[in-house]
């Protein structure tokens, strides 16, 4: 099959560089002409745990390439991915203007019988919206993405559920195949990869969800707002826990070993960003408005998430008597660790809050360091390596768990008694006290 992957993000790269282990004809289909050469070239336009080496591997079997070109691309495609953002904008609602807008470029070149897979996600009710701007023997199928950055790649393979909706059967069962043949592609793409499954990997077992197209699309939505609900909903226990002897960890221990809860996502500490959960939640708020409903436990959730770098701030400020000319070391920038991303990242927020409260502000990220500097308040100093950011750190924030941010690490270069404060509950707090420092956590004393 010849098959148009549209948009390299990190969920269109990872989908086109996966379908090429396939050996179909794969074009990866991008405006920018920067991501498109670094892809020809054989790497990965981001960082991704074993994408480079997948899209290697596929360049040079001739299998991959990529081009800012839709005519040439979509002429002879048999099945179209879009996969292109869908920010949100100043009233929190979707901006779809690149859904359209691809829905547009392709109508012109599509050939008859061509399967329309929507990955990004959209408020459910634009499946019809899009369909109408594309022929009508066009089959417009909804295939929600699911995967998180960072561990893209296993996502894909270890995969809860595929979820399709669409009005044609046939083109449904078409997508749900190229699926299953990718998870039984597992074998080589772990190999080229070097990516090491977990033990259990062989037993995973995965739900293959046919629907109609708004379910579809309502799917991918809820799921991620329900993820963004169980944090917050930690983060709300983890106050509590403050004010009172519990510990924050032990607690949601507890309660999610109920399996009817689960532990997932009950992690307490900054809050949640990244490109999907923020604007997800917010997409959903505004979408339900449209059709008349109020949404208002997706407000508080909201609410809590951003108020959670203030409320670490406010705790260590208390601790620490203010910031004002300390010198205070923020480690991790991004949204989370194994990414490099920093979009609506909690600790670029923790970071240019202590500066603006006089803090004298040290930052380092293994990955970040570009983007970074974007989002970040002119006077806070990037620094390359983390023994360079830790020099004469008077306060230590872990404001994203990256795995080398561990107490021994940090005592190879702190011997001055510093506070750490663990925003995400990463360390031991006995560890980090028994190693001469003070600890201050989230939720736990
Ligand atoms: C998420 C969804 O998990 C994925 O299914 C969807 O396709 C895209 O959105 P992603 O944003 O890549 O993936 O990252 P994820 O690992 O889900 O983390 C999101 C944010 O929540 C991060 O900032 C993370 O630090 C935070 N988080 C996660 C918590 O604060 N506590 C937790 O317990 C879990």
């Amino acid at each position: 099959m010849k098959i148009v992957v549209i948009g390299s993000g990190y969920v269109g790269t990872t989908l086109a560089a996966l379908l090429a282990t396939l050996d179909h004809q794969i074009i990866a289909l991008d405006t920018d002409s920067q991501k498109v050469s670094i892809i020809n070239s054989g790497k990965s336009p981001f960082y991704e745990e074993g994408l480079s080496e997948l899209i290697k591997h596929s360049i040079v079997q001739g299998n991959l390439s990529a081009t800012q070109d839709y005519g040439s691309a979509i002429t002879n495609a048999d099945l179209i991915f879009s996969c292109v953002g869908t920010p949100d904008k100043p009233d929190g609602s979707s901006d779809l203007g690149y859904i359209y807008e691809v829905a547009k470029s392709c109508a012109k070149y599509i050939k008859k019988g061509v399967i329309f897979v929507q990955k990004s996600t959209v408020p459910t009710g634009t499946g019809e919206k899009v369909s109408a701007l594309l022929p009508d023997t066009c089959h417009y199928i909804s295939n929600p993405e699911f995967l998180r950055e960072g561990t893209a790649i296993i996502d894909s393979l270890l995969t809860d559920r595929v979820v399709v909706g669409g009005k044609n059967k046939q083109a449904v069962q078409k997508v749900i195949e190229l699926h299953k043949q990718t998870l039984d592609n597992t074998e080589k793409i772990t190999t080229i990869t070097g990516i090491q499954l977990p033990d259990k990997a062989p037993e995973y077992k995965t739900n293959f969800v046919a629907t109609n197209l708004e379910s579809a699309e309502l799917i991918k939505v809820s799921a991620n707002a329900f993820l963004a609900l169980k944090i917050s909903f930690a983060n709300s226990i983890a106050k509590l826990c403050d004010e009172t002897g519990a510990n924050i960890t032990e607690v949601m221990d507890g309660v999610g070993s109920d399996h009817r809860i689960g532990r997932a996502f009950l992690n307490a500490g900054r809050g949640y960003g990244g490109g999907c959960f923020p604007k997800d939640v917010s997409g959903l708020i505004a979408s339900s408005l449209e059709y008349g409903v109020d949404m208002p436990i997706m407000t508080a959730v909201t609410e809590v998430n951003q108020s959670m770098p203030g409320y670490i701030i406010n705790k260590a400020g208390e601790c620490c008597s203010g910031f004002v000319d300390k010198k205070v070391t923020v480690l991790g920038l991004t949204f989370k660790a194994g990414t490099s991303d920093t979009r609506r990242s909690p600790a670029i927020e923790i970071a240019n809050r202590l500066s603006k409260l006089g803090a004298i502000v040290n930052a380092y990220d293994p990955e970040a360091d570009d983007e970074a500097k974007n989002e970040l308040e002119p006077n806070i100093t990037i620094r390359p390596t983390l023994q360079a950011s830790l020099k004469d750190a008077q306060i230590i924030f872990i404001a994203t768990n990256w795995p080398e941010f561990t107490i021994e690490n940090i005592q190879q270069v702190t011997k001055d008694k510093v506070v750490i404060v663990d925003c995400m509950n990463s360390l031991d707090s006995l560890a980090v006290r028994t190693a001469g420092f003070d600890y201050i956590g989230v939720g736990t004393k």
